[in-house]
């Protein structure tokens, strides 16, 4: 072990990991190009949150009229809008958006709102139209959001239609086979405002990959509240304890990126450091991992934390066998999972074979509700009948599944969080006390430790945005 003081801070290392302020470096040996680089933390106020942001319905309103409307949100995925005419619709507080492949080349985005008298367009989360139709006075409107007819013109004076009103559109752009959208005419391009995340994400082929599963569930909590739960892994170790036997809940590294996005790398196929004494043993959970991979677990007689790094060459082969491209991956990439906020309200957590996708959404007026969606998606594999792991429930009870990448699955709404695993359940039901214990007159704000950096560092880009500074 080693340490030094920088700004206060011990640096340290340990077992090939790096402590310096605050957060674990998974490789100190990387060069600083290298995708999974520490990135240096900016200067860190250590200070105690009002917390009235998670509940304040005026703080709320603001959110709604000075940040939505200006910043890109995931609305979707590419594969849902294949042919020329599918449709999808968004929801994003007060607004909906029919999002549309209207023609080959092209998938546009729009208010779901008619101009006769505001209904919506589009009832359906999903579907597929020649046409758009209002149920109310049937205009019509072109897949282009023009309008097409107005259903007995002559009893309008000229002058209330001669605008031709169609669909008013907003902005849409796609990267990794996700469909965003921004209600800002002058918003920066979407890969502008990712920033670093495209690069680090190339080499996993997102655009790729298919969803296997499709949830969503109200959550009676702001949806910071629930956003701030996703992008610390400080909890874990008490949360969901069953977790420790296969990744590190402590020794992550966390990466505050430009644009308000960060991330946490989290070590995977090994035990986390806080189990003492250091297991020997092969537990179940590293078996499955192994057979994922092939590998018989009888045949593996390395120490439990050398699962992950023994894994390696068993992936490359796992990828070439199966027709997926792991050759841009680096061996970091391989072995961990990879945890981004993709700012504002969306995380990918990443590896090799599945990405977990979430989002939440704030309500229309309510601040304290917000809606979950969590999305599995796997690769498509050359042979659909051969088997990917889903691990909602990692650990003993991971299942191994076939994807029909054919068949998407429809949208679950469901009110049991234990619909999503037990994992995510533990989140659920502990999230709905946090909030009430925010909400109490005795609380003084948030005390977030540098593994929980994250969650300040979104906050300030959201107030770039809603001072006007962005
Ligand atoms: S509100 Fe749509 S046609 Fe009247
Ligand atoms: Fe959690």
């Amino acid at each position: 072990m080693q340490a030094d003081h920088r700004s206060g801070m011990a640096r340290i290392e340990m077992d090939n990991f790096q402590f310096i302020d605050g957060s674990w470096v998974v490789d100190p040996d990387a060069p600083t190009v290298a995708k999974g680089a520490k990135v240096p933390n900016p200067p860190y106020e250590p200070k105690i949150f009002p917390p009235r942001t998670y509940y304040d319905p005026e703080l709320n309103q603001r959110e709604t009229e000075l940040f939505w409307p200006k910043v890109w949100t995931m609305a979707g995925r590419v594969s849902d809008v294949q042919e020329v005419g599918d449709y999808f619709t968004y929801e994003l507080g007060p607004e909906s958006f029919i999002i549309v492949r209207s023609d080959a080349d092209t998938i546009k985005a729009f208010y779901n709102v008619c101009p006769h008298r505001g209904n919506r367009i589009a009832y359906n989360d999903i579907g597929h139209a020649s046409d758009f139709t209002c149920s109310f006075h049937s205009w019509q409107f072109s897949l282009d959001g023009e309008l097409k007819r107005i259903t007995d013109e002559e009893l309008f004076h000229p002058k209330v239609i001669c605008d031709r009103p169609g669909l008013k559109e907003v902005r849409c752009e796609s990267w990794g086979g996700f469909v965003f959208v921004n209600m800002d005419p002058d918003a920066v391009p979407l890969l502008d405002f990712l920033g670093c995340i495209p690069e680090h994400f190339a080499p996993y082929n997102l655009e790729n990959f298919r969803i296997f599963k499709d949830y969503e569930i109200e959550f009676n909590t702001n949806w910071k509240t629930a956003v701030d739960a996703f992008i610390e892994v400080y909890h874990v170790h008490s949360l969901h304890p069953e977790l420790e036997v296969l990744a590190e809940t402590k020794r992550c590294q966390h990466d505050l990126l430009e644009n308000g996005h960060s991330r946490t790398l989290v070590p995977e196929g090994l035990v986390s450091h806080r189990v003492e004494p250091r297991p020997n043993e092969l537990n179940p959970a590293l078996a499955v991992m192994l057979r994922q991979y092939g590998v018989d677990p009888a045949d593996y007689d390395g120490p439990p934390d050398n699962v992950r790094e023994y894994l390696i060459p068993y992936k490359r082969k796992w990828g070439e066998e199966n027709g997926v491209d792991f050759s841009k991956l680096s061996d970091q990439q391989l072995k961990d999972l990879w945890n981004y906020h993709v700012f504002p309200n969306m995380t990918l957590n990443i590896t090799e074979s599945v990405c977990i996708v979430q989002r939440w959404i704030p309500h229309a007026t309510d601040p304290l509700k917000c809606t979950y969606s969590v999305q599995t998606l796997f690769p498509l594999l050359n042979d659909p009948s051969k088997t990917l792991l889903d691990i909602t429930n990692q650990a003993t009870d991971s299942e191994f599944v076939t994807m029909d990448p054919d068949n998407r699955p429809p949208k679950v709404r469901t009110t049991d969080g234990m619909d999503l695993g037990y994992v995510l359940n533990q989140d659920i039901e502990q999230l709905q006390f946090q909030q009430k214990g925010i909400r109490s007159r005795s609380f003084d704000g948030m005390r977030f430790s540098y593994q929980e950096v994250r969650i300040p560092h979104y906050w300030a880009e959201m107030e770039r945005y809603i001072s006007g500074e962005k």
